[in-house]
């Protein structure tokens, strides 16, 4: 490289430095020697080196609002086996990936026994969203509801609901696992109507509707917090086997292989 090349490629590493550009700093050097090669155009360099900062904003981005999502884990719509589950319609789940149903403010309900992938589904969702630059929170129903209460307690109430009607998503997660008080329903049905037509809601349950009145200890306000969420909603029902359980059996039978090989003597399935 000559002494001006050298010099120049020194100068635009300052002047990305100090335009706090660190993905095209980082690409700078590659880029000029694919350029000087011959093995890309001006334009295409231009392209790789102003694409190499806006993945890495991207990246940063979507880190800080998993850090704020306090989602549980990454689970993808890739890593989701439908061949396994059946009962769920593929195009159902795919379009509501392309996400206009948060435009639209409309609600999520995952519906289903345990282990049949609702949190997971959930989960892609929101991890979809916040890819597109909307922020999205997670709890489950007895967080959120322990944390309203919280909230209360300080006198912050409004302000939790505030903060809590923000998010362009929020998931509740686990409706039914764990019953909640009167008092914490009447909190949960005040998140929801405050989010209702504001911004969407995604809802996980192992219990059907119906019984929504005992896991919240009033039929009438359930059936009112159900009417709020039913107005714009899309339901997943989920009928089939738990996937948790699928591994536990394959481990199962590879363990019952082992051990007839390993002990005739029992005489297993014979
Ligand atoms: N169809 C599936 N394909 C791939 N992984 C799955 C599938 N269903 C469930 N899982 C995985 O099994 C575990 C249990 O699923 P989860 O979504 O937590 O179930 P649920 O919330 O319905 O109880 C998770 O680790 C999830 O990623
Ligand atoms: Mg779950």
């Amino acid at each position: 490289m000559s002494a001006s090349a050298d010099g120049r490629r020194d100068r635009l590493r300052a002047m990305l430095a100090d335009l706090k550009m660190p993905g095209a700093l980082e690409a700078v050097d590659g880029v000029l020697a694919q350029l000087d090669s011959g093995a890309v155009t001006a334009g295409e360099a231009l392209e790789r080196l102003l694409g190499a900062q806006i993945t890495l904003r991207n990246n940063r981005r979507l880190e800080t609002a998993m850090r704020a999502s306090r989602l549980p884990a990454v689970k993808t719509l890739k890593e989701f086996d439908f061949a396994f589950q059946p009962s769920i319609k593929r195009e159902q789940i795919e379009s509501l990936h392309e996400l206009g149903f948060l435009a639209r403010k409309e609600n999520v309900v995952l519906l289903g026994p345990p282990g049949v992938g609702k949190t997971h589904l959930a989960i892609s969702l929101a991890l979809a969203a916040a890819e597109s630059g909307r922020r999205v929170y997670y709890g489950t129903l007895a967080s959120l509801v322990e944390s309203l209460e919280q909230a209360r307690a300080a006198g912050q109430l409004a302000r939790r609901l505030r903060v809590l009607t923000h998010p362009a998503l929020l998931l509740v997660d686990e409706i039914g696992y764990l019953p909640v008080s009167r008092d914490g329903a009447v909190l949960f049905f005040q998140l929801i109507n405050a989010r209702h037509e504001q911004a969407s809601t995604v809802l996980t349950s192992n219990k059907g509707f119906e019984e929504w009145g005992a896991v919240l200890g009033d039929e009438v306000m359930a059936a009112a917090l159900i009417d709020r969420l039913l107005h714009h909603c899309h339901i997943v029902n989920i009928r089939g086997n738990s996937y948790r359980m699928r591994a536990h059996q394959d481990l199962w039978r590879s363990m019952q292989r082992a051990d007839g090989d390993a002990s005739p003597a029992l005489g297993r399935g014979t």
